[in-house]
């Protein structure tokens, strides 16, 4: 433990003076500045909550939240939350039960009390109204979200648990520490990728293979911009590089606990700082193929009936929902489809029509949750299919179902014919 300096407001804070879910919110952020050693708080702009599905938090973790916004506390900067169980708007279509809806509504309540902006999606970064600035100091606690947040937009978070984005939402500040500092960012890891990586299913796998060897390490990848279109200014709209790097940040952050990496004059430290940013001390890890990824998480072969398709993990772009629309567009789907997004992509891609043309085909747009947090024992699904790395080992982690994992257009094939098909 060191010592914390606190200014004078969050002095009174943390003595009680702003109420006391201020208070509770000041002694987790406060606890956790001692723990890590920080000197004092940076103040964040935003903020971003993670552990909102009704699956995950249990009624627990809607009595805890509950208290906190009955305790009259609110948040201070623009805080959003990650996706929940459900779809608010279509539950019942969905086929959710009401004994997990309820629940799940009440805790939605909490965090609107707390003022809390029910935006339920992994990709604040998709998101234009989150005003995010490069090198802004943020609390995020989706750890897809951060990779991707630190990494192509320079910000500055730590991998948050749900409580502390929210105690950290609440005071408006959060522990100076890790990667806010220039320190912390500095990478352990160079990584030498020696084999093509050209699809969203690929970096999936690259993460994969990346994350579980090297942890929660800093990476620089040395080689990796060439198997990349240019990083547009604006990435809201997703896009190619997007789209991939959404991906390779979740399988990272899931596999491995990486909040972080740089690759080499393209991502913005990377550009501006150059090889600076590798430790003298770095280890290094050379990837020859992606085989030994795809047969961890294609670990089905035998199944080839797909119950669901699922597509957007970490929720679909605007880019992604267009590339399915096209796909599908004019097709009967022989097998359920979900595009998971969320709700203010979606309304977008309502307008565009790609929304109609998906579901004029049976398939669904889905906003607020995904096939992860969503109860999907529950609705009947025992088999799936994706192009989505994180989804591929997850999904059956969490709800018992057999996975299929490939390429975009293997799993549309999927959807039109209700069969996995052979490699592409
Ligand atoms: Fe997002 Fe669900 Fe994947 S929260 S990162 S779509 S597991």
């Amino acid at each position: 433990m060191t010592n914390l300096y606190l200014n004078d407001e969050e002095q009174a804070m943390l003595n009680g003076a702003f109420g006391p879910g201020v208070q509770r919110a000041m002694e987790i952020v406060a606890t956790l500045g001692r723990i890590y050693g920080a000197p004092d708080l940076a103040p964040i702009t935003h903020a971003q909550i993670a552990g909102v599905s009704y699956k995950n938090i249990g009624d627990a973790g809607v009595a805890f939240l509950s208290a906190w916004a009955a305790e009259g506390a609110r948040v201070r900067v623009p805080t959003m939350l990650n996706p929940m169980g459900m779809e608010e708007a279509r539950w019942q279509e969905m086929g959710v039960a009401e004994a997990f809806a309820k629940p799940q509504l009440e805790a939605i309540g909490a965090f609107s009390k707390l003022g809390v902006q029910q935006t339920l999606t992994c990709v604040p970064y998709l998101l234009p109204e989150a005003g995010l600035q490069r090198g802004d100091h943020v609390a995020w606690a989706e750890s897809s979200a951060v990779a991707f947040g630190s990494s192509i937009l320079a910000l500055r978070t730590n991998r948050e648990g749900g409580p502390s984005a929210l105690a950290a939402a609440i005071v408006g500040r959060t522990a100076r520490y890790g990667y806010h500092l220039d320190q912390g960012r500095q990478a352990n890891w160079v990584i030498e990728v020696a084999c093509p990586v050209r699809s969203i299913a690929d970096f999936g796998a690259l993460g994969y293979l990346v994350g579980k060897e090297v942890g929660n390490g800093c990476l620089w990848f040395s080689d990796l911009g060439a198997w990349l279109p240019p990083l547009p200014a604006d990435v809201t709209a997703g896009g190619a590089a997007a789209d991939r790097l959404k991906t390779l940040g979740a399988a990272l952050a899931g596999y491995g606990a990486v909040a972080l990496y740089h690759i080499a004059g393209y991502t913005p430290e990377a550009a501006a700082l150059g090889e600076t940013l590798i430790r003298p001390d770095a280890r290094r890890l050379r990837v020859e193929s992606l085989a030994p990824a795809y047969a961890v998480m294609d670990a089905n072969p035998e199944v080839s009936t797909i119950d669901l398709v699922t597509i957007g993990c970490p929720h679909a772009s605007l880019s992604e929902i267009q590339a399915v629309a096209q796909a599908v567009r004019g097709q009967k789907l022989a097998t359920q489809l979900w595009v998971t997004t969320g709700r203010s992509i979606r309304q977008h891609a309502e307008v565009a029509g790609w929304v109609h043309d998906i579901e004029a085909a049976g398939g669904l747009v889905v906003a607020d949750t995904c096939a992860v947090v969503a109860p999907i024992k529950q609705l009947g699904i025992k088999s799936m299919a994706t192009n989505a790395g994180k989804m591929a080992c997850y999904a059956p982690a969490h709800s018992g179902v057999t996975m299929r994992f490939g390429e975009l257009e293997q799993c549309i094939e999927a959807a039109l014919s209700g069969l996995w098909p052979a490699a592409l």
